[in-house]
C-alpha cells in the first residue's frame, strides 16, 4: 500500500517536483530547511490550483509528525554532507516501516552505506535518481529506483504516475537493491557528459574550422534533430546556438566563459569503470575535456607556446552527422557495458534493456536510439555488446568512413577532437582480431618474469629471453 507521502527541501528541483506530485492527485507534506520557503511554496501552489493536497510544515518534526505510519519522505537537497545530516535529524522522528528516498545524485557506495546504517535502524532506504532537469521534474522525469522490493512497492504507484511516459508507459523502474538506481543515474550522467563533449567538438569543428557562425551552426543542429540525431541534447544545442545575448548583441555562446562545471557524476562513472576493470574512453573524454576547460589560463598560455593555427577544413555536413552518430552510438555502447559490470559485480541483476527504456523520455540523454537499444538488448547480442548487434553493427558500419574521415581531417588540421577520437580508437580495437597487447605480455615477462599465455593455451609461459 502506498505511504503517506513528505517532501523536504523546496529548491527548483523540489518545488518542481511537489507541483507533480500535486498535479497527479497525490496528497503531499512538504518542509524545508528555510521555513519561509515553505509558505511561498504554497502560495505558489495555491497560483497553479495545487493546494487541495498540501501540508506545509516549518520543520522536519512537525512534518513527520503530522504524517500518518507509514511514511515515505522524498529529500531532494544538495547531494554529500546534507544528505548525511538530515538523516541524523530524521531517523529519531520515524517510525518501523518509513522509507527515506534520496532523490539527489549520490555517489553509489555511499547509498549503499546509507541504505546499510538506516535499514539497521528499521526504516527502509530508498536511491532514486531522477533525470530531467527543472522542467523534467515538474512535468514527468525519468526515474532510476535502487533498494528493497518493498520499499519500491510503498512508493511504486506515486513514481510511476509523475514519470514521464513513452507510448504511455512509465519512465521509471525499480533496477535492484541499495546502490543500484543511483548508479544507473550516475551512468547516464557519464552518457550525457560524453553525448555534450561529442555534440561540442561537432560544432567546434564547424566553427572553427569551416567557419561558419552559432547560429547558423544552430540551424545545421535544428535539421539534425529531424533525423537520426533526434534527441533533447541536439534540440537544445540547436536553440542554445541560435540564441542572441541581450546586452551585446553577439551570438549567446560567445559571451560564456568556455570552463565546464561538473558536479562529480562523470568522474564516478569513470571510477567504477576503471575499478571494474573496464574503460569506456569516450565518457573518459568527456570528463577529461571538463577538467581541461577549467585551466583557461593555462590554455591562453599553450595558445602561445604552441601557436599554430587552426587549418580550414573540407568536411561535409553528412560526414560530421554520421560521425557524431557513431560516437554517440559508442558512448551509449560504453555506458551500459560499465552497467554490466557493475549489476554482476555488486549483484543487481540490472535489466539493461528496462534502463533503455527508462531513459526514453524525460531524462536528459533521451534519444530516438534508445528505443532501439532496448530492443537490441531483448534479441541476440553477439558477446554481449551493443556494438555487434543487428541494427547497431549496421549503423556503425555505415558511419565509420564518416567518422574516420571526421577525426582524420580534424586531427590533421589540428582541432582537438578527444571524444570522437576516442569513438574511433576503441572501435578500431575492437574489430582487431589479432591486437598488439602480445607485446606488452612479452615486456612484463621480460622485466618482471610475469609469464604468458602461450597461444597453443599453456598458460605460465616465459619468452627465450629467460633462457
Ligand atoms: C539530469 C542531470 C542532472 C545533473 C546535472 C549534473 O539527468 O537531469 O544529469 O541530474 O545534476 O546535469 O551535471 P554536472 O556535473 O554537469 O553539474
Amino acid at each position: 500500500d502506498s505511504a503517506t507521502l513528505g517532501l523536504y527541501g523546496l529548491g527548483t528541483m523540489g518545488s518542481a517536483l511537489s507541483l507533480n506530485i500535486l498535479e497527479k492527485g497525490f496528497a503531499l507534506h512538504v518542509t524545508n530547511l528555510r521555513p519561509e520557503v515553505v509558505g511561498e511554496f504554497q502560495a505558489e501552489a495555491a497560483g497553479a490550483g495545487l493546494a487541495g493536497k498540501l501540508h506545509g510544515a516549518d520543520s522536519l518534526k512537525d512534518m513527520v509528525a503530522a504524517m500518518a505510519p507509514p511514511r515515505a519522505i522524498i529529500l531532494m537537497i544538495p547531494s554529500g554532507d546534507p544528505v548525511d545530516e538530515t538523516i541524523k535529524k530524521l531517523t529519531p522522528l520515524l517510525a518501523k516501516g518509513d522509507t527515506i528516498i534520496d532523490a539527489g545524485n549520490a555517489d553509489f557506495h555511499v547509498t549503499r552505506r546509507r541504505t546499510a546504517e538506516v535499514e539497521a535502524l528499521g526504516f527502509t532506504y530508498i536511491g532514486m535518481g531522477v533525470s530531467g532537469g527543472e522542467d523534467g521534474a515538474r512535468h514527468g522525469p525519468s526515474m532510476m529506483v535502487g533498494g528493497s522490493p518493498a520499499a519500491w512497492s510503498g512508493i511504486r504507484s506515486v513514481v510511476e504516475s509523475i514519470a514521464a511516459k513513452f507510448n504511455s508507459e512509465p519512465c521509471a523502474d525499480h533496477f535492484g537493491p541499495d546502490g543500484a538506481g543511483h548508479f544507473v543515474k550516475t551512468v547516464h550522467n557519464g552518457i550525457e557528459y560524453a553525448d555534450m563533449q561529442l555534440i561540442a567538438e561537432t560544432y567546434g569543428l564547424m566553427r572553427n574550422g569551416l567557419g561558419r557562425t552559432p547560429s547558423e551552426i544552430g540551424d545545421v543542429f535544428e535539421r539534425w534533430n529531424a533525423g537520426v540525431l533526434e534527441s533533447y541534447l541536439v534540440e537544445i544545442t540547436a536553440k542554445v546556438l541560435q540564441a542572441t545575448d541581450k546586452q551585446s548583441g553577439q551570438p549567446a555562446v560567445d559571451v560564456i566563459v568556455d570552463a565546464a562545471g561538473q558536479k562529480g557524476t562523470g568522474r564516478w562513472t569513470i571510477i567504477e569503470a576503471v575499478r571494474l576493470g573496464q574503460s569506456a574512453n569516450v565518457i573518459e573524454a568527456g570528463v577529461a575535456a571538463r577538467a581541461w576547460s577549467s585551466e583557461g589560463k593555462a590554455r591562453v598560455a599553450g595558445s602561445e607556446v604552441f601557436d599554430t593555427p587552426l587549418e580550414t577544413l573540407e568536411l561535409s555536413d553528412a560526414d560530421l552527422e554520421a560521425a557524431l552518430l557513431v560516437g554517440r552510438i559508442v558512448s551509449y555502447a560504453q555506458g551500459f557495458r560499465i552497467l554490466n559490470a557493475a549489476s554482476d559485480e555488486y549483484h543487481w541483476s540490472i535489466d539493461c534493456a528496462r534502463v533503455a527504456e527508462v531513459w526514453r523520455a524525460g531524462c536528459i540523454i533521451r534519444s530516438s536510439l534508445l528505443d532501439d537499444i532496448a530492443s537490441a538488448f531483448r534479441g541476440d547480442l553477439p558477446e554481449g555488446q551493443l556494438i555487434f548487434s543487428e541494427t547497431f553493427a549496421k549503423f556503425i558500419r555505415d558511419g565509420f568512413p564518416a567518422l574516420r574521415r571526421v577525426v582524420s581531417v580534424a586531427v590533421a588540421g589540428g582541432h582537438p577532437v578527444p571524444a570522437l577520437a576516442s569513438a574511433l580508437g576503441f572501435l578500431d580495437t575492437m574489430r582487431a582480431a589479432r591486437g598488439t597487447a602480445d607485446v606488452i605480455q612479452a615486456q612484463r615477462d621480460f622485466f618482471g618474469h610475469h609469464g604468458f599465455e602461450h597461444i597453443d593455451g599453456r598458460r605460465d609461459q616465459h619468452g627465450p629471453w629467460w633462457d
